[in-house]
This record gives structure tokens, C-alpha cells and sequence, in this order.
């Protein structure tokens, strides 16, 4: 059910008995969408167009009987049946058992009375209401299941991969160190040898640290230097981002260390660079920041105000199209709440938001329209006692 008028359907197949009904609701009649039908095969057709959200029907009908509709509703349309109210007569107590068999929302005693009949079609619209609410959620879950299995098989490839894209780059690094002692000397050669050994090393590291990201899975904390982890990165930043986008560093203070969970932060900032770049579609600059600051003033996050002292800050900023309000707000008040996008599963900005809070830490985004986005992450930095 939308947000349109919700459709209800009355079927009898006696006239003066929906001209009835009709004088019954007339006062309400403006808040819905409603269909008065006599036929009950045109009405079983109309139903199973799937647009009704509760159909009111007669039991005794030529044509189909208003039991067997309910059946054949239940079954061809599943989750997405309307409601039904049954009207009933006194003494149809083996048809009222049916009809409740079959998962009708309600029953009515005819001749019906004005007040029951307004309650009971409330009461049968709120219970749609709640059943597609449900439904809608269950579907994003298993979206998220999905999306969350596609990541395990990718991962498992990936580490398959890496894995034994490293034994090959141990290989070459064994094959570079011997060629060195045999024609090291040799003029010229040595040079290039260690050019190429140091270029193989950084490709080992990047691939043990691809092997480390996948395989922690248990939150851990542990010193992790700031530093280092934004270099981590980089390294694999560079590789997976179109050429054209510029990466750059700014870090204004050495060996900052906080008590974190290295795989965590490394897929937070990899997160928002990857969102950066996809923003802003294949050309543009991404820079990242590390800096040290002292909160003094009262910041807000999540309503409650944060607490003042050290932080690490890590800011990752790009020059793509901003982002839109709407979404920023989302991300102030609900932060790791999961929207969807039509670009990826949307979960990106929410495990950002889970990381920051799983390590005490808040964030501020600033974005304008065509000029960019900015996020900073704050991370409290550990007191002397604190430390790791
Ligand atoms: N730097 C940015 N500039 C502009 N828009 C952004 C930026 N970062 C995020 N967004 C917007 O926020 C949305 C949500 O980002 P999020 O990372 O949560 O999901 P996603 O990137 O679409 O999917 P996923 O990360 O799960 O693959 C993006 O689809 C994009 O519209
Ligand atoms: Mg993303």
C-alpha cells in the first residue's frame, strides 16, 4: 500500500445491498479509492489485477461464491492479496469458519451495521498496511543477504587470488635476489635489479595487505598508526580508481596512534575514497588528510553532545558534484541505518558511520553542490593511561 488512496473493492451481487454500503460510508468515501461491483467474475478479474487493498464481499454469489474467490485470491496473489471482509449471514457459522481458514481479515453480520463496517475496513487497511511494511522489509533483507554472500564469494576469490599472486611476487623477489649476487656487478645491472626488487616488495605488501583486509573478521583492537594505515590504502586506492582521478596525501602530524581495529578503518576510508570516485565519474581529485585536533567547543552527534579532547581526524575530500541534502541529513540522524541506492547496495556510508561509533569516534560532513564533499572522522586519541 502507498501512499495514494487506498483501493477497496465491494462485491455483492444484490445491488440495493452496495447502494446500502454506499450511504453507510458516504462520509468517508473521499479517503478511498472504491469500486462497487455486482459481478463476481469481473470482481475475481479486477483482484487479481493485484491493486486492491481490502475487498469487502458477499459469500452467496452466482458465478464464484465469495469463498472460493477468497481461495483463489490467497493463492494466485500470495503476499500480495488484499484483505478480505466476509459478510456473512447469522447463522453461516460453517462458511465463517471457511472464510477465517483461509485467512480472511474480518466478518461482518448482514444487514451491516455503519459503525462496524467503518472500523473493520480500518482495522483490515492497517493490517495491509503492516503486511506490506514487512514485506518491503523482509525483501531489503534479503537484498542484504545476498549482496552480503556475493561479498563472501568475492572476498573468498579475491584472497585465493592474492594469495597466490603473492607466492609468485616471493618467487620473483628470490629469483631478483639471486640474479643480484650472480651478476650484481656486472655494470649497469645491480641498478636496475633493485629497482625492480623494490617495486616487487611494494606489490607484496599491497597483496598481504589485501590478504589481512579479508580474512580479519572479529573486531579487534590493537595500536594502529594513522599514518601507515592512510598509506595501506593509498597503495590499494591507487589500483582500484580510474588513472584520472588524482590521490592526494596531506598528513600535518607523524605517528599518530590510536587503539583501533586496523581492517575496519582500512574499509572505512577505502569506502569513502571509492564513493569519492565514483562520484565524480572518472576524473577529479581525492585528497586525504590526517591531522590532530583538540575539541573545545559543543559538537553534536547523534543528539547527544561529543566528548571534548584529542581527536585523530581523518578527512577525505573530493571535487565531484556534492552530495544531496536529503542524504546528509539521513546520515546525521540515522547514520547506520541502510538506504539502497541504484548504484551499489548502499551500504557503504553505513559501515563508515558503524566504524566511527564502534570506535567512540563522530563525523562531519560538509558538501556543496558541484564543489565537492568533505567527510571528517574523529577518533579519540588515547590518554597515556589508555594506550595499548
Ligand atoms: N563523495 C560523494 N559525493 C557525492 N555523493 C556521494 C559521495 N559519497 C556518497 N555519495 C552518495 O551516497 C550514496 C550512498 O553511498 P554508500 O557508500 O552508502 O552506497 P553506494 O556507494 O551507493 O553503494 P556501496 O558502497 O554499498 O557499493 C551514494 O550512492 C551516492 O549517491
Ligand atoms: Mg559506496
Amino acid at each position: 500500500m502507498n501512499d495514494a488512496k487506498p483501493k477497496i473493492l465491494f462485491l455483492d451481487d444484490e445491488q440495493h445491498v452496495l447502494d446500502g454500503i454506499k450511504r453507510k460510508i458516504r462520509k468517508d468515501i473521499n479517503r478511498w479509492d472504491v469500486h462497487f461491483v455486482s459481478d463476481s467474475l469481473q470482481a475475481k478479474e479486477m483482484i487479481l489485477q493485484g491493486i486492491f487493498d481490502v475487498v469487502v464481499s458477499d459469500i452467496r454469489m452466482p458465478g464464484i461464491d465469495g469463498i472460493s474467490l477468497l481461495k483463489t485470491v490467497k493463492q494466485t496473489s500470495g503476499i500480495n492479496s488484499p484483505e478480505f471482509i466476509i459478510l456473512t449471514g447469522e447463522g453461516d457459522t460453517g462458511l465463517k469458519r471457511k472464510a477465517l481458514d483461509l485467512d480472511a481479515a474480518d466478518l461482518l453480520n448482514k444487514p451491516v451495521q455503519k459503525e462496524d463496517l467503518l472500523a473493520r475496513i480500518k482495522n483490515a487497511l492497517r493490517l495491509k498496511q503492516a503486511k506490506d511494511e514487512i514485506h518491503e522489509k523482509n525483501k531489503l533483507l534479503e537484498e542484504q543477504l545476498f549482496q552480503s554472500q556475493k561479498m563472501e564469494t568475492i572476498g573468498m576469490m579475491a584472497s585465493g587470488v592474492a594469495h597466490d599472486f603473492n607466492n609468485v611476487l616471493a618467487a620473483i623477489i628470490t629469483y631478483l635476489e639471486l640474479a643480484e649476487r650472480k651478476y650484481g656487478d656486472e655494470s649497469g645491472i645491480k641498478k636496475d635489479i633493485l629497482k625492480i626488487e623494490k617495486v616487487a616488495i611494494h606489490g607484496k605488501q599491497i597483496t598481504e595487505q589485501i590478504l589481512k583486509f579479508i580474512t580479519n573478521k572479529k573486531m579487534v583492537r590493537e595500536p594502529v598508526s594513522l599514518n601507515k594505515l592512510i598509506d595501506d590504502v593509498l597503495d590499494v586506492v591507487r589500483i582500484t580508481i580510474p588513472r584520472m582521478i588524482d590521490l592526494k596525501k596531506e598528513s600535518r602530524v607523524q605517528n599518530i596512534i590510536i587503539n583501533a581495529d586496523y581492517t575496519q578503518l582500512f574499509q572505512m576510508v577505502m569506502n569513502l575514497c571509492i564513493n569519492a570516485s565514483k562520484a565524480m565519474q572518472g576524473s577529479g581529485v581525492i585528497s586525504i588528510a590526517l591531522s590532530q585536533e583538540k575539541i573545545t567547543e559543543e559538537i553534536f552527534f547523534l543528539g547527544k553532545a561529543v566528548k571534548q579532547g584529542h581527536y585523530a581526524c581523518i578527512a577525505v575530500a573530493d571535487n565531484g558534484p556534492g552530495m544531496e541534502a536529503g542524504l546528509i541529513r539521513n546520515l546525521q540522524e540515522d547514520p547506520v541505518s541502510v538506504k539502497p541506492s541504484k548504484s551499489g547496495s548502499g551500504l557503504g556510508l553505513s559501515i563508515v558511520a558503524r566504524t566511527v561509533i564502534n570506535h567512540s569516534g563522530f563525523f562531519i560532513i560538509k558538501s556543496n553542490k558541484n564543489k565537492g564533499t568533505k567527510f571528517k572522522l574523529f577518533l579519540p586519541l588515547p590518554t597515556e593511561s589508555e594506550k595499548l
